[in-house]
């Protein structure tokens, strides 16, 4: 990155710190110590909801056997022409609300995203346009389940090198087009949906996101599958045609989420420096009622600290962790200066922990709850962990 003689000098005295400022040189490079924070969050879900009689309807099975195996009672999903970028453009107007920001302050735009509508332009660009993000940059991911603590580490990097003041990380999937609907393996799990987060690097400010934890394991790939369908030019042999339906081997990825995630929570408790006992909130990815209470028994995580919304929502991928965070903010449970332990775990097989302090004050809250919550991040102690 080159600057100026005069920027560099303004960079030095730490004279450009503020938005307006970083706005007018948006790709041009911070320099210094940047703590980042969550100041936004938000979601979007179709309004078309199918209960699992209606999936009954299409494939042998029963509303008791789908509650109990899953935690699963409805899902949204995606009609007509709705498309993967509509959701993602409301949840990222949700989140500038829950912020108080305009779309122009974005400076980056990452959308996870494993069932995008089109492989070009990105979700990403259609994001930028609609909300006014006249000055980012942006591109989409595919990381199926585990996308959005991807993205949202991914934009952490960004934002601690100080290329970017302000970053829009979106989870958004559709897997309801993806879906064999006479396979009952996989047709009563999945919904459709979009979540949001905005990050914000402040200079010499704390670092809010105290530690990652990201893995692949390719060698069991072929456990959890989504093809895409293209054909091979005329003039070769022609490539083998793909069935383009998710293929689950629900019990093998059922062992490898409860094997794994644990580790990976206490591998990122332990980086931070801190136990179980000081996290307030797990949001774990939605994909089963069952996987969590055997993940919170492993850990010794109280029910109560487990935020969990795949009642009504079913699995909705990339979604499905802003989603519940978002809700949770909404409902006032989730307070500043809490910590949050995010993991997210399926296809690749991938999968990514990160804990986080929540600092922000949702605008959209009532009065009385922005006051509270207000109050709390005032008496905010510092960190006593080192972040990584
Ligand atoms: O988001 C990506 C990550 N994905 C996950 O984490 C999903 C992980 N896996 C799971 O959540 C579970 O494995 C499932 C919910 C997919 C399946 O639950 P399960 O307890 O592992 O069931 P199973 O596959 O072992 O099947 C048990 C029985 C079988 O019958 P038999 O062979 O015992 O006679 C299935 O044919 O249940 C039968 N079955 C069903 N019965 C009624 C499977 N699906 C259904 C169904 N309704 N929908």
């Amino acid at each position: 990155m080159s600057t100026s003689p005069k920027q560099s000098d303004e960079l030095g005295t730490g004279a450009r710190s503020d938005a307006q400022d970083s706005l007018k040189h948006p790709h041009q490079g911070l320099q210094g110590a940047f703590g980042i924070s969550v100041v936004g969050i938000g979601a979007f879900v179709p309004e078309r909801c199918i209960t699992n009689d209606d999936i009954a309807t299409l494939v042998e099975t029963s509303d008791e056997w789908i509650t109990s195996r899953t935690g699963i009672s409805t899902r949204h999903v995606v009609s007509g022409d709705e498309s993967v970028a509509d959701l993602a453009i409301a949840a990222a107007k949700d989140a500038l609300a829950s912020a108080g920001m305009e779309g122009s302050e974005i400076e980056l735009i990452i959308v996870a995203s494993s069932t995008p509508d089109t492989i070009y332009p990105a979700v990403a660009c259609q994001v930028q346009t609609e909300i006014g993000a006249v000055n980012a940059a942006g591109f989409d991911m595919a990381l199926a389940c585990s996308g959005f603590v991807y993205a949202m580490v991914i934009a952490q990097q960004f934002l601690k090198t100080g290329m970017h003041k302000t970053a829009l990380v979106i989870g958004a999937d559709t897997h309801s087009r993806y879906t064999n609907w006479h396979d009952r393996n996989t047709c009563i799990l999945f919904g459709d949906g979009a979540g949001a987060a905005i990050l914000r690097a402040e200079a010499g400010a704390e670092d809010n996101i105290l530690a990652s934890d990201l893995h692949i394991d390719g060698a069991k790939g072929m456990e959890l599958t989504l093809f895409t369908q293209a054909e091979n030019c005329p003039l070769v042999a022609p490539k083998t045609p793909v069935n383009n339906f998710v293929y689950m081997n629900g019990r093998e990825v059922f062992k490898f989420a409860v094997g794994v995630v644990p580790k990976s929570i206490q591998h990122v408790l332990a980086r931070a420096n801190m136990n179980i006992e000081d996290v307030d909130h797990v949001v774990l990815h939605q994909a089963n009622i069952r996987i969590m209470q055997a993940m919170s028994e492993k850990l010794n995580i109280p029910e109560e600290r487990l935020i969990v919304n795949l009642q009504r929502f079913g699995n909705t991928s990339a979604a499905s962790i802003p989603i519940a965070l978002n809700e949770a903010v909404l409902a006032g449970r989730v307070k500043p200066g809490e910590l949050l332990v995010m993991c997210g775990f399926g296809a690749g097989l991938a999968w990514g922990t990160t804990i986080l302090r929540w600092t922000a004050v949702d605008q959209r809250l009532p009065q009385t709850l922005k006051t509270e919550m207000q109050q709390k991040l005032s008496t905010m102690k510092p960190l006593a962990a080192a972040s990584c």
